[in-house]
């Protein structure tokens, strides 16, 4: 099993999409997926067709309540991938759990009881660093991080970092930054490329060879209700996330040795 947390505090770089549409792919090669949506938006659920706003139960139960995985994934439209949703409740779980003793510690103690029953774990984190994205980092392994390589955000990064190595320190000592991923790029504009140089440069072999292609098919592709390679198999956006998906796999190896 792989456990990967989809992290950056910056909003709109991709997270969900990536989150989904890597996650589609990975099951389609034959994996055994669990998508965890710990973003109180809610928009990994939405776009699987979970209808969020009527959740019985949901993410904010696991938080708070000895409630199972078991009890509120839902299935997907790709067979081997399941999903835990999660919807606006989830805002309330940080103020609440704010004094509680071992409020780190919450997701890894559910999450661990199913995970081994997947190839791959990933977490799709909100847009910020607080309680939610630290329960995923002391959970995971591994952190993807996407970036928009439309703006250069080294600054946003560094901070991510110093975040991952504190958990590393305190919570968790398996926890690596194993993956950066170029999302968003635009090829036409001199920015892009530079932002992808920049970061290629900083971080070497933890970027991705596969950039994602600025595609509208991958704009549109969430109120389809489906991951882009059953919305548009033919788009540049299915090619990225397909090329993304075998290059995440080939890692495997490296990674069982790792650990
Ligand atoms: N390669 C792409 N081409 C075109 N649009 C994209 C691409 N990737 C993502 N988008 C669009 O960018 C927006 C932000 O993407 P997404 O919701 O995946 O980001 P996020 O990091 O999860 O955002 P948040 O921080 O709000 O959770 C969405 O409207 C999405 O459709
Ligand atoms: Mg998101």
């Amino acid at each position: 099993m792989r456990s990967i947390a989809l992290t950056n505090q910056k909003g709109g770089v991709a997270k969900t999409t990536t989150t989904v549409n890597l996650g589609a792919c990975l099951a389609q090669m034959g994996k055994k997926v669990l998508l965890v949506d710990l973003d109180p938006q809610g928009n990994l659920s939405s776009w699987l067709g979970i209808d969020i706003h009527n959740l019985e139960r949901s993410m904010y139960n696991i938080f708070l309540e000895e409630v199972y995985f078991e009890e509120i994934l839902a299935k997907t439209c790709i067979e081997n991938m399941a999903i835990a949703p999660s919807n606006i409740a989830l805002a309330g779980v940080e103020r609440i759990l704010a004094h509680e003793k071992g409020r780190d510690l919450i997701l890894k103690k559910r999450l661990s009881l199913v995970a081994d029953n997947y190839d791959y774990v990933l977490l799709d984190c909100p847009p910020s660093l607080g309680l939610i994205t630290i329960n995923a980092l002391t959970f995971v392994k591994e952190v993807f991080v996407p970036l928009e390589t439309k703006v250069l955000a080294l600054n946003g990064l560094v901070t991510l970092m110093n975040t991952v190595q504190v958990v590393r320190e305190r919570l968790n000592h398996n926890l690596e930054v194993t993956g950066i991923i170029a999302c968003r790029f635009d090829g036409r504009t001199n920015l892009s490329n530079e932002v992808y140089n920049q970061i290629k440069e900083r971080f070497k072999e933890k970027v991705f060879n596969t950039i994602i292609r600025e595609n509208t098919r991958l704009a549109e592709c969430p109120v389809s209700g489906k991951p882009i390679t059953l919305y548009a198999p033919d788009s540049t956006g299915a090619a990225d996330y397909t090329s993304l998906a075998n290059e995440v796999a080939e890692r495997e190896t490296n990674s069982k040795t790792r650990h």
